[in-house]
């Protein structure tokens, strides 16, 4: 069953300048794109910095005004509603944001952060109130004598584990996860990805997971699709993205993916110098005059290449 579908999205920010802040100009951070997630699959959106990856991201729960195009959430329109309008969704689309540094309160008790969107929507006695709160602390690994604390108590990797918590009280349908690991150390990256899989069986959600690491995206995706400036440029089963790369932006994305091994390295060099070579060959391929990609075509049943 289709849970999202995205369709031509287009988030244009406009630009103002001069004495009077008139509109000169116009980001196209977002500039039609299209794509549907499946429930229960994680779908991943890749891409340099800039490219567009949380603008998308954040259309779909209207953080973002939409310009135009569609996003269909179990059928409904969610583009052309006011944020009045979106508040009954809140329920059923959550945000996991980067950094847990900065997306909790520090003057609010775990316990108030947490219990936060609940009470936005449900009104539960004190008591009941806690003891759902200490349940998701319990589901997130945290003792439930944290309702009591601030974020800054606690490590980076605990607090994502907070705003995962509060993501959840509402048994959202779909998450949507803004690099969630890219702000945490190394060592408890695996630690929260593999938590989130963990919470995925067990509440049974959908992920529109954005991140730039293709490792990571590669490990959790089941399908992923590749922006580059305000366009997806590729789309396709994980594995058949990363084996078998078709734009040349794809290409050289996963060159340029550091390696430790002596051996491999040396390969890399030489592989990310005739991906250049490439680049340069078959640019009108890839890209239009004005250095847009094409609009997606299917090449199979499960891969789409934006190509002329
Ligand atoms: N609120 C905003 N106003 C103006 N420009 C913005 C705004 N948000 C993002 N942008 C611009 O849109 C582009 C895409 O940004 P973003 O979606 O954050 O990229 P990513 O998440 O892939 O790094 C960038 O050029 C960014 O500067
Ligand atoms: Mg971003």
């Amino acid at each position: 069953m289709t849970l999202l579908k995205v369709d031509n999205l287009k988030v244009h920010f406009p630009i103002r300048g001069g004495f009077f802040r008139r509109v000169v100009d116009h980001v196209k951070a977002v500039d039609g794109v299209s794509f549907e997630l499946q429930q229960g699959e994680t779908y991943g959106l890749v891409g340099e910095s800039g490219s567009g990856k949380s603008t998308t991201g954040k259309a779909v729960v209207k953080l973002n005004d939409v310009t135009s195009g569609q996003i269909l959430f179990e059928g409904r329109d969610l583009a052309g509603l006011s944020r009045k309008e979106i508040k009954p969704f809140r329920k059923d689309i959550q945000m996991i944001f980067q950094d847990p540094y900065s997306s909790l309160n520090p003057k609010k008790r775990v316990l108030d952060i947490i219990a936060e969107p609940l009470r936005n929507f449900e009104r539960q006695s004190p008591a009941e109130e806690k003891k759902i709160v200490q349940d998701f602390l319990d589901k997130v690994g945290l003792s439930p004598e944290s309702i009591h604390k601030y974020p800054h108590e606690f490590s980076g990797g605990q607090r994502q584990r907070i705003g995962i918590a509060r993501s959840l009280t509402l048994k959202p349908k779909l998450i949507i996860a803004d690099e969630p690991v890219s702000a945490l150390d190394v060592s408890v990256q695996a630690q929260v990805l593999n938590f989130l899989q963990d919470l995925q069986q067990e509440f049974n959600l959908t992920y529109l997971f954005v991140g730039h690491d293709l490792g990571v995206i590669r490990h959790m995706c089941d399908r992923m699709g590749v922006m580059y400036r305000g366009r997806l440029v590729e789309e396709g089963k994980s594995d058949e993205i990363y084996e078998n790369p078709q734009h040349i932006y794809t290409k050289r994305l996963i060159a340029a993916i550091p390696d430790l091994e002596p051996e491999v390295r040396g390969e890399k060099v030489k592989l990310r110098k005739k991906l250049t070579a490439e680049y340069e060959s078959s640019y009108s391929k890839f890209f239009d005059e004005d250095g847009r990609a094409y609009d997606l075509k299917p090449i199979s049943s499960t891969h789409r290449v934006a190509i002329l």
